[in-house]
């Protein structure tokens, strides 16, 4: 595996990408109820393509969507973490966390327990001063998540998808921010540790 960075959570790894999270990651990709809110599903291809990106913004700069795995079988259960969002969003240039995990992972407080990890290294190792996360208004699942990381949204930050074409279904989108500051008065969290305990 590449080194680092990685992070641990009391029942989550994670970690760089390899050979092996293809397959798995391909799967999910295609499974229409995980990408419901998704333009489309992703073939193979797609997904390793993404995968390369996502490994050379690692090698770049030192952050990305880490591979998640649980602790206590190593399954890989998706994807969650920290990307750049340019200049074209309203709110850009800017860095957002995100999540997309298989069916199966759902309803278990992953998504919420691995995004606690990437907001600490986010807001300690990169020194952010914000993070956002944003979805289409209708990806309730996901702004449930964005509520339990405490983060807050605005309506004043609601915006059209600048990928997206006018009338497109998905195209209105709700910002969610947390900075540095609410991140510390809701005590950090202090779910991201550095080592396997
Ligand atoms: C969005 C997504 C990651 C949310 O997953 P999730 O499992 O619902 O998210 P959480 O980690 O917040 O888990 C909360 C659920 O786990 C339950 N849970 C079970 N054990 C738990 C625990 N130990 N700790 C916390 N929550 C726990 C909660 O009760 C809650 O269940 P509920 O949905 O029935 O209310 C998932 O639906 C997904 O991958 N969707 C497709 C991709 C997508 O849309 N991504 C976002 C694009 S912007």
């Amino acid at each position: 595996m590449t080194p680092g960075p990685e992070l641990w959570t009391d029942r989550l790894h994670l970690r760089r990408w390899t050979a092996a999270d293809l397959r798995p990651f391909a799967a999910l990709n295609a499974d229409p109820e995980v990408m419901e809110y998704f333009p489309s599903t992703l073939s193979t291809e797609e997904v390793r393509v993404f995968i390369e990106r996502v490994e050379a913004a690692f090698e770049d700069r030192g952050f990305s969507w880490w591979a998640v795995d649980t602790r206590h079988d190593g399954d890989f259960v998706g994807m969650v973490g920290l990307g750049r969002v340019g200049a074209d969003y309203p709110f850009g240039p800017a860095v957002e966390t995100g999540w997309r995990l298989a069916r199966t992972a759902w309803g278990q407080g992953y998504a919420v327990e691995a995004a606690r990890a990437a907001l600490t290294y986010g807001f300690t190792a990169l020194d952010l001063e914000e993070i956002v996360a944003f979805t289409t208004v209708a990806n309730r699942r996901s702004r449930a998540v964005m509520d339990r990381l405490g983060m807050s949204h605005d309506p004043a930050d609601d915006f059209d998808h600048p990928h997206l074409a006018a009338g497109h279904p998905l195209r209105p989108h709700v910002l969610y921010r947390l900075d540095r500051r609410r991140w510390v008065a809701g005590g950090g969290t202090g779910e991201a540790a550095d080592r396997p305990r």
